[in-house]
């Protein structure tokens, strides 16, 4: 064990061992009760990081061998013709989980479609039920993002021997479905959390005093290494598209939200990206596709999920 400075949190290598567990989670209940988790993802428009997300999130299902729909619609699509698809969906038994792709189109709203899905079935976990019942500490299904993100740390601590109690965790970004859940989850844990934010004063201020950074504001390279105290944990949310200059010309490259080779000479681990949050969002969409399949039936919810 290192306790020195500078351990890449290996996100890629988590994930595909949780879709192991996963994996063998569903043969067993395929061989248990003939039943498969079935999840049901819907696409509207052609936005092309969204395709390749979706296409990922249907070669993932199904490579643990649950069921996958890919429901492509145009952007056209009116907000009433996806509402009544997100009404059948709900009523199909053999449906246990329902993702709508996001963003939307701009004559949606997304808050809407949202609340149309039957939060049994709302494996995003972005229903206001869900983001409710995670405020309230009841079960329910939380956001794949921050539930993988706690993931990686809690597996950080084990391997320093670590805990989170008392610890000051700084969640830079306050949407929906990463800041707030994520805040929610690290309270549970204990900590003492900060949600800073576009309007927070002297942010490279707030960020030294984190024991657990998390960065999820969507801007590459936006955490400054000498923002990130020493010895501490760093999450980086962002997954940023940008063109840098090779020697073959320009060409495009994945950044975070952490500008991680300065961050990573303070950090005590961080998550690198690729290969860090990513992975384990997806992994998270097949835990809680499981767990809704489970609460469904009436099966108990194996450990772990
Ligand atoms: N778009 C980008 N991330 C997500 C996600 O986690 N869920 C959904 N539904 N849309 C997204």
């Amino acid at each position: 064990m290192t306790t020195s400075r500078g351990n890449i949190i290996d996100g890629a290598g988590y994930a595909a061992q949780l879709r192991e567990r996963l994996k063998r989670h569903v043969a067993d209940l395929k061989a248990a009760h003939g039943l498969t988790p079935c999840l049901v993802v819907v696409i509207v428009g052609e936005d092309p990081a969204s395709q390749v997300y979706v296409r990922s999130k249907g070669e993932q299902t199904l490579a643990i061998g649950m069921e996958s729909r890919t429901i492509r619609l145009p952007y056209t699509t009116s907000e009433a013709e996806l509402l009544n698809l997100i009404a059948d969906l709900n009523a199909e038994r053999a449906v246990n989980g329902i993702l709508v792709q996001l963003p939307l189109p701009k004559h949606m709203s997304s808050l809407k479609v949202i609340d149309a899905i039957d939060p049994d079935k709302d494996v995003d976990g972005f229903h206001v039920a869900n983001a409710g019942r995670l405020a309230v500490g009841l079960p329910g299904i939380v956001p794949c993002t921050p539930l993988g993100s706690l993931m990686l740390l809690q597996d950080a601590m084990q391997t320093y021997g670590d805990s989170f109690a008392g610890k000051h965790a700084v969640i830079v970004g306050r949407s929906n479905i990463v800041g707030k859940p994520m805040a929610q989850l690290l309270l549970q844990q204990d900590c003492t959390v900060t949600i800073a934010h576009s309007k927070t004063r002297d942010l490279p201020a707030v960020c030294r005093e984190a024991d657990i950074l998390v960065a999820a504001v969507g801007r590459p390279k936006f955490v400054q290494g000498d923002w990130v105290k020493d010895g501490a944990y760093v999450i980086d949310v962002g997954i940023n598209r940008i063109e840098i200059d090779g020697p073959e010309g320009k060409k495009n490259k994945l950044v975070g939200d952490v500008d991680f080779d300065a961050a990573k000479a303070h950090a005590l681990a961080i998550t690198p990206v690729p290969k860090g949050v990513g992975p384990m969002t997806i992994a998270c969409l097949l835990n809680n596709t499981l767990k809704a399949f489970c609460l469904q039936n009436n099966l108990p919810v194996p450990e772990g999920v």
